[in-house]
């Protein structure tokens, strides 16, 4: 008798990173200012000052890059392509030398033999797009689709694997309700939900356009969920959990599903005055028709859960249902369990065709002992365990078709700067040297093996 956990034949097994994060190179051969190029140049907004100008100089780097890739075993490797290299002014005039980095990394990554999943836009919007007015306004939407036919038909005969957005909860919410991330506007309901609706439509647009240049090609988006418990078991916090629930996750699954903007929450935003005065006039005829295109797969990056409480409820009952113990340097929780929550609910309410777990992931700080060696075995738990929770939604008929580890390597945190590391190789940012730690090993055998040990 063993405890192993097998996954099924062909199952992928993959690493992220994002172009932001990595590559560096900011200005380089013909690069123009991205969103993010201006939020971190803008003091105040990164918590230790940092940026993504040089990051893992990646883009000088990637030859070394792609062995340490091969050296792990990656059968797969999901990495995203930066707007601004490719179209400086966001739309109009190719700059070649950007597109050809992409092409370069493309074709070393199959002589490695490992499967390019690119994603189209992973947050670093071209400056010049944001004047015009961003997310919020149409146009970009329609950027988006001119983006993707370039990059599409560039690398669409190698690349068969695409997924349009990245998390746009957080290219919406994030950046405009919350203003922690680049444009960094705060309280603008408005921004935000206008944002996510030309997000999403741009999604639907583009995949057909993938489609019709990458013969053959699988196409989705990735979103990140974020599931919702009560804190107690009363009924106003069950409610709070359902509200989250909309906000965060229904508002986005719902409409690439084909059941349109969540009316609980529409008529919660039109109380409220979130939605703009003259209602969702923004979105025009077909749109959701559009945005709820059949995709080949659905993404899912899954981190950890909220727990949701009603401060205001006087009769609430005490919160005692769910609690945190286990927490990441991230100050996120450690709950395998909402992984599974998760992979069974997207399947069962839903019933995309694939999913892919397209992040997953801890930040601990561990770095290399005397001997060079970096003994992160809270990361290695940390996947194990969601790895088997994984495992055990597919054994429940989830459609899983591969994962993903977040990440590679340490990186730009976003707003965290490089204060948080999530790479299964440890990254020294002075001297750019990289060391495979012990997560980074195990998760080797866990590929070799196709499963866990
Ligand atoms: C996700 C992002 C990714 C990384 C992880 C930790 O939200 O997609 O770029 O920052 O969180």
């Amino acid at each position: 008798m063993t405890n192993e956990l097998k996954f099924p034949a062909g199952f992928v097994w993959g690493a992220a990173t994002s172009a932001y994060q990595i590559e560096g190179a900011w200005n380089e051969d013909g690069k123009s200012e991205s969103v993010w190029d201006r939020f971190t140049h803008t003091p105040g907004k990164i918590e230790d000052a940092s940026n993504g100008d040089v990051a893992c100089d990646h883009y000088h780097r990637w030859r070394d890059d792609i062995a340490l890739m091969k050296s792990l075993g990656l059968q797969a490797y999901r990495f995203s392509l930066a707007w601004p290299r490719v179209l400086p002014a966001g739309v109009g005039k190719v700059n070649q030398a950007g597109l050809d980095f992409y092409s370069r990394l493309v074709d070393g990554l199959l002589a490695a033999g490992i499967t390019p999943y690119a994603t189209l836009y992973h947050w670093d919007l071209p400056y010049k797009l944001y004047e015009a007015g961003g997310w919020p306004t149409r146009t970009t939407a329609e950027a988006f689709v001119e983006y993707t036919d370039v990059v599409s038909r560039a690398l669409g005969d190698r690349v068969k694997n695409w997924i349009t957005h990245n998390e746009p909860w957080c290219t919406s919410f994030l950046s405009y309700e919350k203003g922690e991330h680049a444009p960094g506007h705060k309280d603008d309901w408005h921004g935000a939900i206008e944002a996510a609706h030309h997000v999403l439509l741009s999604h639907g647009w583009a995949v057909p356009v993938i489609r019709r240049n990458s013969p053959g090609a699988q196409a989705g988006i990735a979103f990140n969920i974020n599931p919702a418990y009560p804190a107690s078991p009363s009924d106003a916090d069950a409610k709070a959990a359902r509200n989250y629930d909309g906000y965060f996750n229904r508002w986005f699954f719902d409409p690439v599903f084909g059941k349109g903007y969540p009316q609980d929450k529409m008529a919660e935003y039109t109380a409220n005055g979130f939605l703009p005065k003259d209602g969702l006039t923004f979105v025009q005829p077909g749109d959701l028709e559009a945005i709820a295109v059949a995709t080949d797969f659905v993404g899912i990056n899954y981190y950890n859960r909220a727990i949701m409480r009603d401060a205001g409820a006087s009769d609430n009952l005490p919160p005692t249902e769910n609690q945190r113990d286990e927490m990441t340097a991230m100050n996120w929780e450690v709950y395998p369990e909402g992984l599974y929550d998760t992979l069974m609910r997207v399947h069962t309410d839903y019933a995309p065709r694939q999913i892919y777990i397209t992040e997953n992931g801890a930040s601990y700080s561990d770095g290399p002992n005397a001997n060079g060696v970096v003994a992160d075995e809270r990361r290695t738990s940390y996947l194990h365990r969601h790895l088997a929770a994984a495992h055990r939604a597919i054994q429940n008929g989830v459609p899983l078709a591969g994962y993903f580890a977040w990440s590679l390597m340490d990186n730009f945190e976003w707003a965290k700067g490089y204060a948080q590391r999530f790479g299964l190789v440890w990254v020294d940012f002075e001297t750019q040297q990289r060391i495979v730690k012990d997560s980074g090993k195990w998760y080797a055998q866990v590929i070799a093996r196709n499963g866990l040990g």
